[in-house]
């Protein structure tokens, strides 16, 4: 019998995860992108793009497209699709597996200051000029301009259109992942000041961090959102792209045993 699943995505670990899955033989795979952004990366599975409307459209959707498992691989700070996961999983039925890359952890020679929000983190900057370095999303980036004083460098996977009403920023865009020595360089030859960052955890991005210790940088780490769901899970969290597809195996054993 063919099993269904549907992973959401947005993330690295996501379009692995797929991939990986697809090498099953009699699974079909779906990959739920919400569709920001304007040039996604090919994908190995088909793919679907745009919000499912809440979380009774998405629960509609698994009863309707007949999936038996549902995979949270969204990125950490994505808290309402991650929530609306939980609950829609629980209305339709269906057993979830959570994707949860661990935060990544203070390191000795690391200088980092926890803020819970972006405006927080505009405030953590100071009143005195400095040359800051944001990777971070446009709707992340908008508060930054109530701090005109700093000069910045901003990377992002697509344009940030329209810039930001700042008289002092630069843009660059790219995608991870990004090597070490790499962002040694660009913070050192941008003469950087002040990293700030949200943490993903995983390594695609984590090479800022460790060049901000490298070079004693200090970074401003806004730190993640807390769930929105306390709602119990009737599936796993995992840790890793290995330990993912060992819960996902295991919950299709389950269906498999019950005859489902
Ligand atoms: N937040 C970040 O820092 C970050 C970084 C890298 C990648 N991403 C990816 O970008 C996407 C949007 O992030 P966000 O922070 O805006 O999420 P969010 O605030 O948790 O989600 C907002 C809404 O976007 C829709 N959506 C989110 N992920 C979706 C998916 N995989 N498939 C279909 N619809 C989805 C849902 O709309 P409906 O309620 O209408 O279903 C959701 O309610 C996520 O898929 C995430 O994995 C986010």
């Amino acid at each position: 019998m063919t099993r269904s699943i549907l992973i959401l995505g947005g993330t690295a670990d996501a379009r692995i995860l797929a991939g990986e899955l697809a090498e099953d033989a009699g699974c079909r795979i779906l990959l739920s992108m919400a569709g920001r952004t304007l040039s996604p990366v090919e994908q190995p599975v088909p793919m679907r793009s745009g919000g499912f409307g809440g979380t009774a459209g998405l629960a509609d959707f698994i009863r309707a497209e007949d999936f038996d498992i549902l995979v949270d691989a969204t990125h950490p700070y994505a808290a309402r699709m991650s929530a609306n996961a939980v609950e829609a999983a629980r209305l339709a039925g269906v057993p979830l597996v959570v994707l949860s890359r661990p935060a990544w952890q203070c390191q000795p020679g690391d200088r980092w200051q926890g803020v819970d929000t972006v405006e927080q983190a505009v405030t953590a900057l100071g009143n005195e000029s400095r040359r800051v370095f944001l990777a971070l999303g446009r709707q992340e980036l908008l508060p930054f301009e109530a701090a005109p004083r700093h000069s910045y460098l901003i990377r992002s996977v697509d344009p940030v259109d329209p810039p930001l009403k700042l008289a002092n920023a630069r843009y660059v865009t790219a995608r991870g992942p990004f090597a070490l020595d790499d962002e040694i360089r660009m913070l050192a030859e941008n003469r950087i000041e002040t990293v700030v960052s949200k943490n993903s955890g995983g390594s695609a991005s984590y090479g800022k961090i460790e060049a901000a210790r490298h070079l004693g940088l200090p970074v401003i780490m806004i730190e993640r959102p807390r769930p929105l769901s306390e709602a119990p899970l009737n599936g796993a969290i995992v840790p890793d792209i290995a330990t993912a597809l060992t819960a996902i195996r295991h919950q299709l054993s389950l269906l498999e045993n019950r005859g489902e």
